[in-house]
């Protein structure tokens, strides 16, 4: 009995989080409307989002990682291990393997669009069965993340 409760339960988180994934989108209120003329093409390596192809240099950049190891301190910590183990989200060891860094750019700065339309995103939606809340992160703090999860990924 306390497995088919649990059951239920699980079948009403994805529910609640499948939620934003049934595309009964775009015009959904809390989201600029305006902002979803792109439509995201299921293969779009990028994500939704203000950045595209974003060129990173090859060396770690040492001040962008450290000021995102602060933003990393702050707001994420309470999620996110830096190693490969799930906290509420995914660890984040190798997360710059998997993604681009304009995918976790978008991802971090807009996050619900993202994980209404990007398909990784969904994915990851499923394994977590929360939506990861929108951080509110300036596109500057979001490039220091990602400085900092290249560090934590082994650059230097
Ligand atoms: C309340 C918990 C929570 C907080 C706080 C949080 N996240 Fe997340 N994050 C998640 C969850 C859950 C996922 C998985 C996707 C989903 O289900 O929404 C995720 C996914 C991600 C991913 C994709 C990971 C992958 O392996 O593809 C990135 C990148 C990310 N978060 C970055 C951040 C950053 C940067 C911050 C801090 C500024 C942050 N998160 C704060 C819960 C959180």
């Amino acid at each position: 009995m306390k497995k088919l409760l649990l059951l239920a339960g699980i079948a009403a988180l994805i529910y609640a989080c499948g939620g934003g994934t049934q595309q009964n989108d775009p015009a959904s209120d809390d989201q600029t409307g305006a902002a979803s003329t792109t439509p995201a093409p299921a293969d779009n390596p990028d994500g939704v989002g203000k950045f595209k192809d974003v060129q990173v240099p090859e060396k770690l950049d040492a001040a962008l990682a450290q000021k995102g190891e602060s933003v990393y301190d702050m707001k994420c910590s309470s999620c996110h291990k830096l190693s490969d183990e799930k906290l509420v989200g995914p660890g984040w060891k190798d997360v710059t393997k998997r993604n681009t860094a304009a995918w976790i750019m978008n991802f971090v700065t807009n996050v619900d669009e993202m994980l209404n339309t990007d398909p990784k995103a969904q994915a990851q939606l499923e394994i977590c069965l929360v939506r990861m809340p929108n951080q509110n992160l300036s596109d500057e703090d979001a490039r220091n993340v990602y400085e900092f999860m290249r560090k934590n990924d082994g650059v230097q």
